[in-house]
């Protein structure tokens, strides 16, 4: 029998002891809060981490593209002439965007004019007048000549159309809308501000001539049902619109019949023979020539166009006049020389005639001779040349974006959707 203070001693321990352990308990408790604590915060900071790179990742290039606003407000802008209130004139340039728009763009640029170009960007693209973005006497508008436009303007150069084959075949009565609408729509405008309107007409009011070489005074060949009369029969009626406001409205307008001409900004596969031959020998596939290849066509270089445009939209003549080079070549002479030009072995290849492909063409430029003191100046090869370095450049930037743009198809079938 244990005595009374054993038992006191002994309960005493057995306490002590369990309070010993409730401590321990504690203890080991706290730790391993205190341990998940610190695993959850590593964690967090592991996902911290992660979401900071996948910021950094999405903010890069939003960063990049900072970098070139940046850039484009300390852009350079090529050298623009200073004009006086007095001289200097503002310019809307419908189809600013395209082709012969964007170089007769930088000619009025640079001549120190103000500069709106009105594009819906259908073959034209900005790429073509970026240059001149941001700069105070330039203005680009996304707009359809097919709609009204009311600005304020001293002249217009209505240049909006499709130009080439593919391109006013792809969606017909678009290409009249355009020519027929839209250049009331412009004559419209010139009428209501009191400015000069200056048509870029065509060579293809001649349709497939009878008269060669073609002057002003021939009335022209066209078949006004084929595939190209929605081109041609649009710019006739383009023609005789602007006719019809001059003796009823008094408007001023000038009428510059363009034959052929190529240069730099030139679509890629836009299927007229310039491009079609420079494309098929860079990349080596055979020159196709359709027909015998002896149908000839006569090419002006886009610089010489341009001067002549303003030329005439300067000048006092109210009647068309022809621009283009007379220096005419058949379509086999005009392969070879490419051919010759890029140096490689491409082969000429024949395929069956085009329907209402022209057999002749080749302007008279007497009036423009006489009447503007204009003819063109810039030698076939060195043309090509430059034509050659342009396509040679774009394949590259293609191959290196690569982007490839699909040639429009001509409209074959029935029902197809699209943009009227
Ligand atoms: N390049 C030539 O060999 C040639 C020959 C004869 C006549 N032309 C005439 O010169 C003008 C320019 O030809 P291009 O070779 O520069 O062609 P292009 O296709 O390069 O330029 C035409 C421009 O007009 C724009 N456009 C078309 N429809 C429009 C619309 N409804 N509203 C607003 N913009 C529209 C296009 O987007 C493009 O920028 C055209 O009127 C064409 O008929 C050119």
């Amino acid at each position: 029998m244990l005595s009374q203070p054993l038992l006191r001693l002994a309960s005493a321990v057995s306490r002590r002891r369990m309070k010993l352990l409730l401590g321990i308990a504690l203890l080991a408790y706290v730790a391993s809060v205190w341990g998940n604590l610190v695993n959850m915060r590593s964690i967090q900071e592991n996902g911290e981490l992660r979401i900071e790179s996948r910021i950094e990742e999405i903010i890069e290039p939003l960063r990049e593209k900072i970098r070139d606003l940046e850039k484009s407000f300390t852009q350079k802008y090529p050298p623009v002439k200073f004009l006086s209130e007095k001289d200097r004139k503002r310019i809307l340039v419908t189809g600013g965007a395209g082709f012969v728009g964007s170089h007769l763009t930088d000619k009025l640029m640079m001549d120190g004019h103000e500069v709106t170009v009105v594009d819906n960007f259908f073959t034209g693209r900005k790429r073509n007048v970026e240059h001149w973005i941001g700069h105070e006497n330039f203005e680009l508008i996304n707009h359809d000549v097919v709609e009204p436009l009311y600005i304020e303007v001293d002249q217009i150069y209505h240049l909006a159309s499709p130009a080439s084959p593919p391109n006013y075949m792809y969606n017909p009565i678009k290409t009249l809308k355009t020519n027929t609408i839209g250049t009331l729509n412009m004559l419209g405008l010139a009428k209501r501000v009191g400015a000069r309107l200056l048509l870029a007409s065509t060579s293809e009011v001649y349709g497939d001539p009878e008269v060669h070489p073609q002057t002003e005074d021939y009335w022209g060949h066209v078949n006004p049902i084929g595939p190209r009369a929605c081109y041609d029969e649009g710019k006739r009626v383009a023609e005789t619109m602007c006719y019809a406001y001059m003796k009823q409205e008094g408007v001023e307008v000038r009428v510059a019949r363009i034959f052929n001409t190529f240069g730099p900004r030139m679509h890629m596969n836009d299927g007229r023979v310039v491009s079609n031959f420079i494309l098929q020998a860079l990349q080596g596939e055979p020159l196709t020539v359709y027909g015998s290849g002896s149908q000839t066509r006569a090419f002006q270089y886009v610089s010489d166009l341009v001067n002549g445009l303003v030329a005439l939209m300067n000048s006092n003549v109210s009647s068309p006049v022809n621009l283009g080079n007379p220096e005419e070549h058949t379509i086999l002479e005009f392969a070879q020389l490419i051919k010759n030009l890029v140096g490689d072995g491409s082969e000429i290849q024949f395929l069956s005639e085009a329907q209402d492909d022209p057999q002749k063409r080749k302007p008279d430029i007497k009036k423009a001779k006489l009447m503007l003191g204009w003819e063109p100046v810039v030698p076939l090869e060195e043309g090509l040349n430059k034509a050659i370095h342009y396509f040679r450049k774009e394949l590259e930037y293609q191959a290196n974006n690569q982007y490839i743009p699909k040639p429009k198809p001509a409209r074959i079938k029935k029902g197809r959707t699209r943009h009227n």
